[in-house]
């Protein structure tokens, strides 16, 4: 066979019929979860204007720097990015919108698609899929506490054990002006070891290159000085609820004072959860608090704390522990109807039809194939009944139904196939 010309570009997915059903399932699921916590949807456009990422997320992170995907809009050359996250669009859509001006605290979610122009490998990929909760409009370290445990409840309902949320602090600007001093005394003495990213990092947005992922930069780092010393009493009483209410909770955590989220909008709580199982790519979600983006990006100033994890690490760390079928549950249709001559299709295409009416869902044979291939497709359509109409059943008004489970038959007149199926 030729090779295909036009392949799907690199780091991006087809989602295949079998998997997208696990994919339904698993939406299906943490929409359930995020809305007993009550978040309600909110759907973003999947590009902004450049800008609203680079003053939000940070000019000198390795998102902004290098992973946007980016156009120039040919009206005004204007440049546009496909998202490659969604807090900095909902902080732009609830100040564009006016939301807070409607209630003064709203907690939405999001799921969708979010792009990077990141190297691909197992579980990194260039289109990618989030869902995330944002919550706007209170300080209170409780809401922080809640995003984690409606986030670890997910994973309890996934069946999916051994995965570790790791939490910290990283205080408020005035925290990190102190801390700022002692961090770059601290670089000054490693520098030769950092990588030509960091060094300039180090000059531009010091706190930076605590994200970085360079092997060498981190070995450099591992004595760094940790920004615990340096939290204000607001920050450290937040810090030290955050870690009440957790242990209240009864959710385990691990503090990591290295913790570092790659996003220059952070303030107090920050938190990720890794799975071990998953090789280097293994966070499967993080958030924390972002007091001061609001202000950042519209006028008035409104604490906000979320998170998001990404579906494909979600679906990866189910895989390692072979528990997708808890999401398997592929539904076929309620009927599918064959037929043992072609004559019969067209009243089987009404019966169809009649079906659908009743809120039945059917599939029907258009192939040329014998009874028996028929009743194959039929098998593979996962339907737990099949009818097959032959010139006998078409002048009895009648159809044989078919039980796949049992392999029993009945013949039954065409008005009370919808209670058998009901
Ligand atoms: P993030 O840690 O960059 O946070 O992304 C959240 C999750 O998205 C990651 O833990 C990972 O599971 C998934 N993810 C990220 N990049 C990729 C990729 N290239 N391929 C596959 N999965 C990926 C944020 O995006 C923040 N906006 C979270 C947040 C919400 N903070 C506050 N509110």
């Amino acid at each position: 066979m030729s090779e295909l010309q036009y392949q799907r570009p690199r780091g991006f997915r087809d989602i295949l019929p079998a998997d997208s059903a696990i994919w339904k399932n698993l939406e299906d699921l943490v929409r359930g979860v995020v809305q007993q916590y009550g978040y309600r949807e909110i759907r973003l456009p999947m590009m902004e204007k450049t800008g609203l990422f680079e003053r939000s997320i940070g000019e000198e992170t390795d998102i902004v720097e290098k992973e946007m995907f980016t156009v120039q809009s040919r009206e005004n050359k204007e440049s546009l990015s496909l998202r490659p996250e969604f807090t900095a669009p909902f902080v732009r859509a609830v100040v564009e919108n006016h939301l807070l001006e409607k209630k003064p605290f709203w907690k939405l979610f999001y799921l969708g698609p979010a792009f990077r122009y990141e190297k691909p490998q197992k579980g990194r990929y260039r289109q990618f899929h989030q869902v995330g909760m944002e919550a706007v409009g209170a300080e209170d370290p409780l809401l922080d506490v809640e995003l984690m445990e409606a986030f670890m409840d997910l994973l309890d309902r996934l069946q999916l054990s051994g995965l570790e949320l790791q939490a910290s602090s990283i205080g408020c600007l005035d925290c990190r002006s102190s801390f700022r001093n002692d961090l770059l005394r601290y670089l000054e003495s490693v520098e030769p070891q950092l990588c030509e990213d960091c060094r300039r990092r180090k000059e531009r947005n010091v706190f930076r290159v605590l994200d970085c992922k360079n092997e060498e930069c981190r070995t450099a780092l591992a004595d760094a000085p940790v920004i615990y010393e340096h939290l204000c009493e607001e920050c450290d009483d937040h810090w030290k609820k955050v870690v009440s209410g957790l242990e209240n909770a009864a959710i385990p955590f691990t503090k990591n004072e290295r913790l570092g989220r790659g996003f220059d909008y952070y303030t107090k709580t920050i938190f990720e959860v890794v799975d071990p199982e998953l090789g280097a790519q293994n966070a499967v979600g993080g958030g924390g608090r972002y007091d001061r983006l609001f202000e950042n990006i519209g006028k008035e100033a409104a604490p906000a704390a979320g998170c998001a994890l990404g579906l494909e690490r979600l679906l990866l760390s189910m895989k390692e522990r072979k528990n997708e079928d808890v999401l398997r549950a592929e539904s076929g249709p309620d009927l599918f109807l064959v037929w043992i001559d072609r004559t019969c299709q067209k009243q089987l295409f009404q019966i169809a039809s009649d079906l659908r009416d009743q809120d039945f869902s059917v599939e029907l044979n258009f192939e040329d194939r014998s009874l028996k291939g028929q009743m194959r497709a039929a098998d593979h359509s996962g339907a737990p009944y099949v009818g097959i109409l032959g010139p006998d059943e078409l002048n009895a008004r009648e159809i044989t139904m078919k039980e796949m489970e049992s392999g029993s038959e009945e013949q039954i007149s065409w008005d009370k196939i919808g209670e058998k199926l009901s």
